[in-house]
């Protein structure tokens, strides 16, 4: 029976325990002070006892940021420049990945208004947008990559894994899910292309393994490598989307094309809470600073900023927080490949972590949110602290990100309880 405290090794990296802090970012984007803040926010994990920490989503490419606190590993320097918090972690014993993507069509220049302004590229698809992405990006120009484009993408990828190994990153993952460019390659909705990228559940997987090839050339064999990977899709009526069984195919072919672990989720194809499952967060809206930014981005659009709480109210509706709600996910693909499986989603207790690995259902036990408001959370947990985390899922932590202010707990019960707990100790 696997315990949470037994070691694992993953691709050439070995971690001291089972547990590791999901990506989520934290708004330090690329300035000088990038590296301190993830420093900051990872030492204390590190120091805590966590096993791994998958650092949140960094770009390949100017063009492909979410949102403008995202950190930019476009160039060797900038991806060097974040060594001091590679060697924070290693100092205290944890490993480190990189996760590294680009986000497609969702770019932040096709919504933010102030980016929009200074766009000197188009938006970039996998294939012509459907209607629900034609109305998002309304008035946008998008270019669908050419084959020839998709080669390059890949070998962007390799690049920037060949930096991320020389700045002390144990390993990468490619941020392949949330609707970000590689899940629009793997999944129908998005990619109705004609060449050997789409079509069958292979083709469309094709770029995983094409990344795959161009990391091994250019960071080395021995660089490890994971990848996250939607199954089970939720999409318009009468869209095509990843079925269960496609997306335990795709975790399947993730291991034949070489990945080292793989994190299994259900999700929308749209980029809502339906992958952080939990409340309406559109309350942080009253907070004067962060609504007039959102108007700032929003060009002052009243229907935007409609469409905006409507998301936020929809998707929470839709997608309420529900205790390890990817078991279904986690448990299946376990039992289909022989790679790590890494778990995340609603684990909160140290009684659903140890279930989750005492049954077998995953190798790893991921948690997102709750490290914000408890950057030591894993002390107590690897302590045998049966009570829950402090995060109330309450989705505030998402607003201010997405405008590039740092990442931390926005709600003030979990201050309150946080103050009550240190008072008592
Ligand atoms: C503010 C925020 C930022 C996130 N950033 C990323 C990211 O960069 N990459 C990623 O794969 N997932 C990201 N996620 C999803 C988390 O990794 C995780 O899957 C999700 O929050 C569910 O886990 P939890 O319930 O433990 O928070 C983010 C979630 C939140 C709330």
């Amino acid at each position: 029976m696997t315990v949470l405290e037994a070691p694992l090794r993953i691709g050439s990296t070995l971690v001291r325990n089972r547990l590791y802090r999901a990506p989520v970012l934290e708004g330090a984007g690329s300035g000088p002070d990038a590296a301190r803040i993830y420093t900051e926010a990872f030492e204390a994990n590190a120091r805590a006892g966590v096993g791994l920490i998958i650092q949140g989503n960094s770009c390949i490419s100017e063009e492909g940021r979410s949102s403008p606190g995202m950190t930019l590993v476009n160039t060797r320097q900038r991806t060097l420049d974040l060594k001091p918090a590679t060697d924070a972690v290693h100092r205290f014993g944890a490993r480190i990945f990189l996760q590294i993507g680009h986000a497609g069509i969702y770019a932040m220049e096709g919504w933010h208004a102030s980016y929009a302004k200074t766009r000197r590229w188009p938006l970039t698809a996998v294939s012509r947008p459907r209607i629900h992405v034609r109305v998002a990006v309304l008035g946008q120009s998008v270019h669908v990559l050419t084959t020839p484009e998709i080669y390059e993408i890949a070998n962007r990828f390799g690049r920037t894994a060949a930096w991320a190994r020389e700045a002390g990153y144990d390993g990468v993952q490619i941020a392949s899910s949330n609707a970000k460019l590689i899940h629009q390659f793997l999944s129908p909705y998005y990619n109705h292309r004609d060449d050997e990228f789409g079509g069958s559940v292979r083709n469309r997987a094709r770029i995983l393994e094409l990344i795959a090839k161009a990391i091994r050339r250019e960071a080395g064999e021995g660089f490890t490598i994971t990848v996250k990977i939607p199954l089970g899709e939720e999409a318009p009526r009468f869209t095509p989307r990843t079925t269960f069984s496609e997306g335990v195919e795709l975790c399947k072919l993730s291991e034949e094309f070489g990945y080292h672990a793989v994190t299994p989720v259900g999700l929308s194809i749209f980029p809502h809470t339906s992958l952080c499952r939990g409340g309406d967060p559109s309350d942080i809206l009253e907070v004067d600073s962060i609504r007039r930014r959102f108007e700032e981005a929003m060009n002052g659009s009243r229907v935007k900023m409609a469409v905006l709480r409507w998301g936020y109210r929809s998707a929470a509706k839709n997608h309420p927080f529900a205790p390890v709600w990817n078991r279904d996910y986690f448990a299946a693909v376990k039992t289909a490949v022989s790679i790590p499986v890494f778990a995340v989603g609603g684990i909160r207790t140290r009684d659903e972590i140890d279930r989750i690995l005492g049954d077998d259902e995953a190798d790893m036990v991921g948690i997102g949110r709750p490290f914000y408001a408890e950057p030591d959370l894993p002390r107590r947990l690897l302590a045998g602290d049966r009570e829950a985390t402090l995060c109330e899922n309450s989705n505030r932590c998402l607003p201010p990100q997405q405008l590039g202010l740092r990442a931390r707990c926005y709600n003030p019960n979990v201050a309150r309880k946080r103050q009550a707990r240190a008072d008592a100790t």
